[in-house]
């Protein structure tokens, strides 16, 4: 799978993606993930991204002609603009996101893009009903949530059959050792190594997510 970024702030990504999880699956190869720079596609000496709004108002829009020069840049594949005003993102977009070869992620930036950015997009995605100050952080919500679903991403892939949203419950209480801590107790089902018993616990301890 190949992640194409488009940003006006590769750097944000460094950090990130430099850790942990996608860090192995960056160094293995079972996951691409392309910055790319939308500065690179203005066309005038000082590199203009934005402009005043037409009609006036607040901040300053991404240009049309510079946008879609960095998107067409980045080839074929499924293009996603992270907006506000998008599809709420749910465990089953970020399942259907993991089908595909090639998502190519848009990050708007200062008062948003041009609306008719919208119209080389596939799709717009908002990672909730607030505003945040780019597209960035929502762009590393997608990679991440998409990538722990590739083949041989997870040391385990058992991980992701078996935890919140695969249904649409949350996933039931896990413990570890101790066993006891302070007043706390591991419930004594699972400690008493009934592997049905244990299962049956875990079915009935899954709940419905709280709706806010
Ligand atoms: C400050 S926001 C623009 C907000 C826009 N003026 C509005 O009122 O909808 C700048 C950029 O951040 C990103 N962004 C902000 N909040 C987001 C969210 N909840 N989900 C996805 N992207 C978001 C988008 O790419 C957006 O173009």
């Amino acid at each position: 799978m190949t992640f194409t970024i488009l940003t006006l702030f590769p750097e944000m990504f460094e950090s990130p993606f430099g850790g942990s999880i996608i860090k192995r699956a960056l160094d293995k190869e079972t996951l691409t993930i392309n910055l790319v720079n939308i500065r690179d596609f203005a066309t005038d000496t000082h590199k203009t991204v934005d402009d005043k709004p037409f009609g006036g108002g607040a901040g300053m829009i991404l240009k049309v002609d510079v946008c879609v020069a960095a998107l067409e840049s980045a080839g074929k594949g499924k293009r996603i603009l992270l907006s506000p005003k998008g599809k709420k993102l749910t465990q089953q977009r970020i399942r259907d996101f993991a089908k595909e070869d090639h998502l190519i992620l848009f990050c708007g930036h200062y008062e948003g893009v041009d609306t008719r950015v919208e119209e080389f997009m596939d799709e717009q995605i908002s990672i909730g009903d607030y505003v945040l100050t780019g597209g960035e952080l929502p762009a590393m919500v997608v990679v991440d949530a998409v990538s722990r679903l590739l083949p041989g991403v997870l040391g385990n892939p058992d991980s992701s059959n078996d935890e919140s949203f695969s249904g649409d419950t949350v996933e039931y209480p896990q413990y570890t050792r101790p066993a006891g801590f302070r007043r706390l107790k591991v419930p004594d089902v699972l400690l008493s190594g009934n592997h049905a018993e244990i299962h049956a616990w875990r079915l009935s301890q899954r709940a419905k997510p709280p709706t806010s």
